[in-house]
């Protein structure tokens, strides 16, 4: 394969090369292998010059190089298996069995899965709440040093930036209070794979060169984890795990990786991981300048609704902790109206057609990329219009929707570990869970083992599943696991 030829091209041409496979994959590339036969074409082992993801030396390692040179991190490799394998990877070579820990507690389920693996000892960063959208604020630099100047045994700090609903934290200073302090930062930057390139926008950065900005901010992290599937033209599982410097030990992140991975990556997952940073070098500066003008037509669209709000930055006080907000997560919000978010979203499914990302209480998140057209932003948009106009005021006073915050009685892992009961979800108050309960998407945990359930807690547990969200760790009784109580 030459620097030119991507990997898609060489699988394809040995597809049609003479060469018959005395090796796996059993579908052998058959025509005949059922009605997915099409999709094996290029579907190959570690065979001979195609070199081996978990000791990359030729195409896949340039591969991979080619990755890194558009982020403009140290070091760059090939996720197979989600950004769940990168987070498990960097969170277990960041921090010993034993060790503590900071994470915000809005990081995704894989890095509390990490913790358990590992048994460290956890301690939090809590964020606030956006109480205009009900979505969780930007992580502030200030109190990351407070905390880690109170638990100054932390190895490592997690944070999530973006998270689900786009909200971007000032990375680079956060950087800097964690390295003024000895300690590794994680950015669990799943959703942020097209920030920082060719000229993506953000709200704050539009029509600024931002390159340089983001570009600055992600290189002072220490590991960075990209889901290239989320937002970029990539298959799904799709990822990236980047390094910088020296303070996370590359040989242990190696043989981590060498875990999580599977020992057959797919060279279909991969080779569309090679197409993605290629199409990104020709088109993305192009796409993300559209994606752009898309965003503008469509806030000046929606401008003027009476009851639906689009969630922008503009909108919020200046108390508010976040640095930016990605305009490819379009927030919207039906607070204080007669509808939840999940009707929006069902309305927007049965009525336009329009399937949306993730629905919550008082909204519901469209994600947008560079690949979404005009027409797409435009359907979205008149979709909105039209709702606003049949939807009306709700008759009583929001409440102010605060985190639920349980308090921790046992590690992680000794309650994962615990004899455990199910008991129903309105007895559950006062009892230590066994068990993660979060509602999905996200994936944000607001229950983790260990943590001791409180009211507040059954109350939202108790809300989402009326508003008929789909929450993790309560079966279809309506039970969840709790650590058996020694009398
Ligand atoms: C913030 C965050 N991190 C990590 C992940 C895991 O990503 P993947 O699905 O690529 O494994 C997700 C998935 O939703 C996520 O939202």
């Amino acid at each position: 394969m030459s620097g030119e030829e991507s990997l898609y091209q060489a699988l394809s041409a040995y597809s049609e090369s003479d060469f018959y496979p005395c090796h796996m994959p059993g579908h052998k590339r058959s025509p005949l292998s059922g009605e997915m036969a099409d999709f094996y074409r290029i579907d190959i082992t570690e065979i001979s010059g195609f070199d081996n993801l978990h000791q990359a030396e030729g195409v896949l390692w340039e591969a991979q190089k080619r990755a890194n040179r558009l982020y403009g991190t140290d070091e760059t490799f090939f996720l197979v298996n989600g950004s769940t394998c990168g987070v498990l990877a960097a969170v277990m070579a960041a921090a010993k069995p034993g060790d503590e820990i900071l994470l915000a507690r809005n990081c995704h389920k894989s890095v509390y899965h990490a913790a358990i693996l590992q048994g460290l000892q956890v301690r939090y960063y809590r964020p606030e709440m956006i109480q205009a959208y009900d979505i969780f604020d930007g992580i502030r630099p200030k109190e990351i040093a407070r905390l880690l100047d109170q638990f100054p045994c932390c190895r490592a700090v997690v944070i999530t930036s973006p998270t689900y609903e786009g909200i971007i934290s000032d990375v680079a200073e956060i950087a800097a209070v964690v390295h003024e302090r000895g300690k590794i930062l994680i950015v669990d930057e799943a959703h942020g794979a097209h920030l920082g390139i060719c000229g993506a926008e953000t709200e704050k950065d539009k029509g600024l060169d931002i390159e340089s900005k983001r570009g600055a901010d992600e290189r002072r992290a220490d590991l960075i984890i990209h889901s290239l599937h989320k937002t970029l033209p990539s298959m799904t599982q799709t990822a990236l795990l980047h390094v910088n410097g020296d303070r996370v030990d590359r040989v242990k992140l190696h043989k981590y990786l060498s875990m999580f991975q599977s020992s057959s990556p797919s060279y279909v997952l991969m080779a569309s991981m090679d197409s993605c940073v290629r199409f990104l070098e020709k088109y993305g500066r192009e796409r993300f300048a559209s994606m752009g003008q898309h965003y503008k037509a469509f806030c000046k669209k929606t401008e003027n609704l009476n009851h639906i709000r689009i969630g922008k930055m503009t909108e919020l006080s200046e108390n508010c902790a976040l640095a930016d907000w990605d305009i490819g997560k379009i927030v919207i919000s039906v607070k204080g109206t007669n509808i939840t978010g999940k009707e929006l979203s069902d309305i927007l499914r049965e009525q336009y057609h329009l399937e949306l990302e993730m629905a919550a209480q008082t909204y519901a998140l469209s994600m947008m990329t560079l690949m979404d057209e005009e027409k797409g932003w435009q359907r979205l948009a008149d979709a909105l219009v039209e709702i606003d106009g049949r939807i009306e005021k709700k008759q009583t006073q929001s409440v102010e929707k605060n985190a639920v915050f349980c308090e921790m009685k046992l590690s992680m892992s000794e309650a994962f570990h615990s004899p455990r009961e199910e008991i129903p979800v309105k007895n559950a108050s006062g009892r230590v869970s066994a068990d993660f309960v979060m509602p999905y998407p996200p994936g944000i945990p607001l229950v983790v083992p260990g943590e001791q359930i409180n009211e507040e807690a059954v109350r939202e547990i108790e809300n989402y599943l009326d508003t008929g969200l789909y929450v993790q760790g309560v079966s279809s009784e309506g039970r969840i696991g709790v650590v058996v109580e020694i009398p």
